[in-house]
């Protein structure tokens, strides 16, 4: 991963993560960057200046003056190429969303006219609190870039969301940014469908599934990172995203989601349909709560739109239209069946018989199936790699039909 030549501003603010930053700014300057640090109070608790001030071969600032010298907030904002706040901590993500200026970092952050890339870590409790929640949706609207936060041991003891992305993987984030050769799909418009449906029943229940909405994410991502603009037709799911290149709708119903994804797909030349819709809705919705009266209740069902076969349909040539199947048992026939039967282009195959694969997991074991007949088993891999592997397949089918 090449970042030769390029200027980097590093912001480095109070959090445990702030420890790795050293390994980080090696990482950056080994890919040929030129970079210079800026730290927080709070962050030199954490990592020693003097670290960071050697391995980045730069003085590391740490106030808009140092005594008698004015570090020129606007001068580092105007010389980097990217600045990237990483940790970002809750305390400073909360001054970034508010236009808060009371220290270096965010004075050279409001400044800069460069891209700015924001890595948030903190506990798992603080990245989900509402007000972490709402300065992230804030920060992103403002066109900041996310990278985004991992799941695994943080340094509360907990196990959960809010680990800062590994320096290795922050690199390659900034690489695969400034790579022209990695946006093969720049001026491309996709849609991607995700998540469950909730089909009501009466106004407190409703039929649902486990889908988590992960798989989907992580593709509307992988085709974003790859410089598509991309629509995001999302289920009800915990999961978001906070991807600049990815605009989210929200919907809850299978007939909504089948409106939302008619409405996009005219305009779009890819779309991946990875959301695990209803096939059946309650055929009459009661308007008040049903009372618990009988031993035995029946509910009539009846079947919903099938969104993929209906762009399948309509689908015209420059689209790529890829689908899921989700099978149990005789995997590989059922998922030629819905290649064949829903005109889609590819299907991505997933097995519950496979140990790390479906709803539940951060993991993905797929064999995708083309129209040409090749079948391609991919290994069990995280669901970003599974996502980008899936981009890279659209590209190579787009490439045989000279769309790309
Ligand atoms: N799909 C869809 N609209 C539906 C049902 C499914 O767009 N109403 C899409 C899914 O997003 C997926 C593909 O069709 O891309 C296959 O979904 P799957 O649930 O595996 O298959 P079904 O067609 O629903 O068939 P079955 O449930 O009988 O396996």
């Amino acid at each position: 991963m090449s970042l030769q030549g390029k200027k980097i501003v590093l912001a480095v603010t109070g959090s445990i993560a702030a420890y790795k930053t050293p390994h980080f700014v090696r990482l950056l300057v080994k890919a040929g960057a030129d970079v210079k640090v800026l730290i927080t109070d709070a962050a030199a608790q954490f990592v020693s200046p003097l670290s960071l001030a050697t391995v980045s071969k730069h003085p590391v600032l740490a106030n808009v003056n140092d005594g008698a010298t004015w570090n020129n907030h606007v001068e580092l904002g105007l010389w980097a190429d990217a600045m990237i706040i990483a940790p970002c901590s809750a305390n400073t993500l909360g001054k970034l969303a508010n236009g808060l200026c009371d220290n270096l970092v965010c004075a050279v952050y409001l400044s800069a006219r460069c891209p700015v890339f924001i890595a948030p870590a903190m506990d798992e409790d603080m990245w989900l609190h509402p007000s972490t929640r709402a300065n992230m949706s804030k920060v992103r609207g403002f066109g900041n870039h996310i990278i985004p936060v991992v799941h695994g041991e943080l340094a509360s003891g907990l196990i959960g969301e809010g680990r800062m992305a590994e320096p290795e993987d922050m690199v390659a984030h900034l690489g695969g940014f400034f790579s022209e050769e990695n946006k093969q799909l720049k001026g491309i418009k996709a849609l991607v469908t995700a998540g469950p449906t909730y089909e009501r029943i009466d106004p407190v229940r409703f039929i649902g599934n486990f889908s988590s909405g992960k798989m989907g994410i992580a593709i509307a991502e992988a085709l974003a990172d790859r410089g598509a603009q991309v629509t995001l037709v999302l289920g009800p799911s915990h999961e978001h995203t906070y991807h600049s290149q990815v605009k989210t709708i929200g919907v809850e119903s299978a007939h909504e989601m089948y409106e939302a994804s008619m409405a996009a797909f005219k305009d779009t030349q890819i779309a991946v349909l990875a959301a695990a819709v209803a096939d059946y809705r309650p055929a009459m919705q009661a308007t008040e709560k049903i009372k618990k009266k009988e031993t035995e209740l029946t509910i009539a069902l009846t079947k919903t739109d099938d969104i993929l076969a209906s762009l399948g349909k309509i689908k015209q040539p420059g689209q790529t239209l890829v689908g899921f199947a989700l099978e149990t048992n005789d995997e590989l026939a059922h998922a030629a069946e819905k290649l064949k039967a829903k005109n889609a282009d590819m299907i991505a195959l997933n097995s519950l018989r496979d140990a790390g694969a479906g709803f539940a997991h951060n993991t993905n074991k797929i064999t995708l199936l083309k129209r040409s007949g090749v079948h391609v088993a991919l290994p069990l891999q995280s669901k970003k790699d599974a996502a980008a592997s899936i981009v890279d397949h659209i590209l190579e089918l787009r490439h045989a039909e000279k769309i790309a």
